[in-house]
């Protein structure tokens, strides 16, 4: 076994209990989010972080979405990276004018004071939809059916309906903006898609994957034309880089009844781990808003070290 590049010793062999007694940093659970964003790891955030390495350089997250992992961890130095331009906007409005941001999202908010949530949705969502921004996102994803920012095959659409829920008010939006700035404060955001991201991890870096899951969501942004594949050879390259490397991954669904065989190659992963992933929200979304006790996820996180 070669665990080697786990901590700050070298193991050149050692017991599975070895490895499983040398745990990754201890940060306690963040639970407010910035953006509702499906497929959000934040409440799970912290259980991650304690299987990363004891010690690393950069952290880099290229699958950023809402950036739960990213925010749990407040990384000094972190770079958070996306596919998705108007995503990008709204964390790099957080980091150069966190003021801005909350403009963004009360001014859109006030107008919910004289007309209805379903007009006020909609006519942000055709704004956003004549010309993709961040500005029109922030409120979309606060306020659209449970963070399910989805977008129409043919053309790009963002055509997610409202959600029956109200969207939080623009003070407690402010607080949870000033708490996240402060958490982000070392972290740099930029766009980019995730090869040329992890094209630019040093030996000792750490990297975070948390890809757009090939099982369950084919209809969610940037997960259509997404190869696994792919992203196994530029972890690969990493690896031999002496990069650090954490994938979560689609693991077991329906309470363990069903396990994602996916092709993972042999030798790229040394260690996996489950973690509970409570239900699955896009499972509901697609029953109609009705919940099923049976909708478990449990992800697989894999580790190339
Ligand atoms: C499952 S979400 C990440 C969720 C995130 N961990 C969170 O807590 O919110 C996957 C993200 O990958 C992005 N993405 C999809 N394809 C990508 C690509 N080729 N390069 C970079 N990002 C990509 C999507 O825009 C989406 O934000």
């Amino acid at each position: 076994m070669q665990f080697a590049l786990f901590g700050k010793e070298v193991l050149d062999s050692g017991s599975a209990e070895d490895i499983a007694a040398s745990k990754g940093p201890r940060v306690a659970p963040f639970k407010s989010q910035l953006l509702k964003w499906i497929g959000n790891k934040q409440r799970f955030a912290h259980e991650i972080i304690e299987f990363f390495p004891r010690e690393f350089g950069t952290y880099h997250e290229p699958f950023l979405g809402s950036g739960g992992v990213l925010a749990t961890l407040a990384p000094r130095p972190g770079v958070g990276s996306d596919c998705f331009g108007p995503l990008i906007e709204i964390w790099q409005c957080l980091s150069s004018s966190p003021e801005t941001l909350k403009d963004w999202y009360a001014a859109r908010w006030k107008r919910l004071r004289t007309e209805s949530k379903e007009r006020v949705f909609y006519s942000v969502r055709e704004s956003y939809n004549s010309k993709p921004n961040g500005a029109d996102l922030l409120f979309l994803c606060r306020s659209c059916y449970g963070g399910v920012v989805r977008f129409r095959k043919a053309d790009g659409f963002m055509s997610t309906p409202v959600g029956a829920h109200n969207p939080i008010s623009p003070e407690s939006f402010s607080d949870r903006v000033d708490e996240w700035s402060r958490r982000v404060a070392s972290t740099n955001f930029r766009h980019m898609d995730y090869a040329e991201a992890m094209s630019l991890a040093k030996p000792r870096d750490l990297v975070y994957c948390d890809p757009p899951y090939s099982f369950s969501q084919a209809i969610l942004y940037g997960a259509q034309g997404f190869s696994l594949p792919d992203l196994f050879r530029v972890i690969g390259e990493c690896k031999d880089r002496g990069v650090f490397v954490a994938l979560s991954i689609d693991g077991t669904k329906k309470s363990g009844s069903f396990y994602c065989d996916l092709p993972i190659p042999s030798g790229l992963f040394e260690r996996e781990i489950a973690v509970n992933c409570g239900r699955s929200m896009l499972r509901r979304f697609q029953m109609g808003g009705e919940t099923l006790e049976q909708e478990v996820v449990s992800d697989r996180l894999l580790l190339t070290y």
